[in-house]
């Protein structure tokens, strides 16, 4: 049996990446470790609480000697790391969080893996699960390919590059076995309402302002959350060893354009009139830095592991609507916090 540690596996992506591998390899124990910051909710693994492969552990990223007593008592075989500070608006009210987590929280991680594998590195892997905003901005030509430039913009992707940077200078130095994978915007269940899709959805089922940032012509290249788990799956299992692939579903959005769309399928499902949502859009002053244009060339993973996308967008954000709309306890849990209060209570601070 081998052991594989997913760090921030109680947040968005993480959930799901814990929820496939705990139900399709047995054989593998999986250990979540999440700090449950205010992005990080139990509640997104009722269904995997109590299955005999899984384990959650509370835990900082960023307390060195905590990480390395747990790779101790561990010894795990393998390591997806996703935990970080996610939000780019927040990278900009407070980017020392974004330093402490996404920069040393990793080298903490990548320090204990390489003092446990020393003395034998086969077989073992530390995946690195990192964004494309690393490569920056793009006009209205052109892609992100895995040979582009790192020019990140913002506190959260210029953390997101420095830690980029320390996998691969594991791998050339001290020969630690990486791999990493830079994905665009992820949507789906269980995304915290402070990224677009899920705060936008609520707010028209709830009547509120869609602050839409700027003039709403920045293009964002959207995939669907399960299909990022699928693509994790594969290159941990088939990734080269120092690679990096795209992860991307070949699908630009303008954001108007997307927030439309949203507007028009909920009037129909929430049988309002035609064009009474799109009322609520209200443009407000734009981000600090705003990057204009994402979007990923993922032909490598294609070509080389035969990964695609399963589900075309048009049914992946109706089937997104259709899970926010249903799950109103989750949306009314975290927009309240008290899910918090409730894990202060529970490991009492820690
Ligand atoms: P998220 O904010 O929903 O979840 C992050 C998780 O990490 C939370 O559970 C949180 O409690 C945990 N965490 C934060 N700080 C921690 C610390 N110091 N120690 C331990 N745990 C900690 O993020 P997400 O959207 O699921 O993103 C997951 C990963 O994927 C991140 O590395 C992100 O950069 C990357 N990514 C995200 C997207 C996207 O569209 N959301 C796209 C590409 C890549
Ligand atoms: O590209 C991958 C990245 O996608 C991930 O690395 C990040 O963790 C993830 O948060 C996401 O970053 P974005 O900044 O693209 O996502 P966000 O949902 O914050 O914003 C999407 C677009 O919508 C962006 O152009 C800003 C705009 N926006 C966002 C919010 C929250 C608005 O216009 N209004 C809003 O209220």
């Amino acid at each position: 049996m081998k052991t594989i540690l997913i760090t921030g596996g109680a947040g968005f992506i993480g959930s799901h990446v814990v929820r496939r591998f705990v139900d399709r390899y047995p054989q593998y124990k999986i250990v979540n470790l999440d700090k449950l910051t205010y992005a990080g909710n139990l509640a997104n693994l009722k269904d995997v609480v109590g299955k005999a492969n899984y384990e959650f552990v509370k835990g900082d990223i960023v307390d060195s000697d905590f990480i390395f007593k747990l790779f101790e008592e561990k010894q795990f075989d393998g390591v997806i790391h996703l935990a970080a500070e996610s939000h780019v608006d927040r990278s900009i009210s407070n980017p020392m969080e974004f330093v402490y987590t996404n920069v040393i929280g990793t080298v903490n991680l990548l320090n204990a893996a390489r003092h446990i594998w020393k003395d034998n590195m086969e077989d073992k892997r530390f995946y690195h699960i990192s964004t494309d905003e690393v490569y920056g901005s793009l006009g209205n030509e052109g892609i992100f390919t895995e040979k582009t430039a790192y020019d990140p913009h913002s506190p959260y992707s210029a953390s997101k590059a420095g830690s980029d940077h320390f996998v691969r200078a594991y791998n050339d130095t001290f020969g630690l076995p990486v791999v990493i994978s830079n994905c665009s915007n992820n949507y789906g269940a269980y995304q915290f309402p402070e990224k677009l899709i899920p705060l936008f959805i609520n707010n028209i089922k709830n009547k509120k302002p869609l602050p839409v940032y700027g003039e709403g012509i920045n293009v964002r290249d959207w995939l669907w959350v399960e299909d990022h788990a699928s693509a994790i799956d594969i290159i941990f299992h088939k990734g080269g060893n120092g690679e990096t692939y795209n992860i991307g579903g070949f699908n630009e959005w303008r954001n108007i354009d997307l927030i439309r769309l949203m507007c028009r399928i909920m009037d129909k499902k929430l049988g309002r009139q035609p064009g009474e949502s799109e009322k609520l859009i209200t443009f407000v002053k734009d981000r600090a830095g705003h990057d204009l244009r994402y979007a990923i060339d993922a032909t490598k993973l294609k070509n080389e592991l035969e990964w695609e996308p399963s589900l075309q967008f048009e049914e992946g954000i109706d089937k997104t609507i259709d899970w926010y709309l249903a799950n109103e306890e989750w949306m009314e849990n975290v927009t309240s916090g008290d899910y918090q209060k409730y894990y202060d209570e529970m490991y009492g601070g820690r």
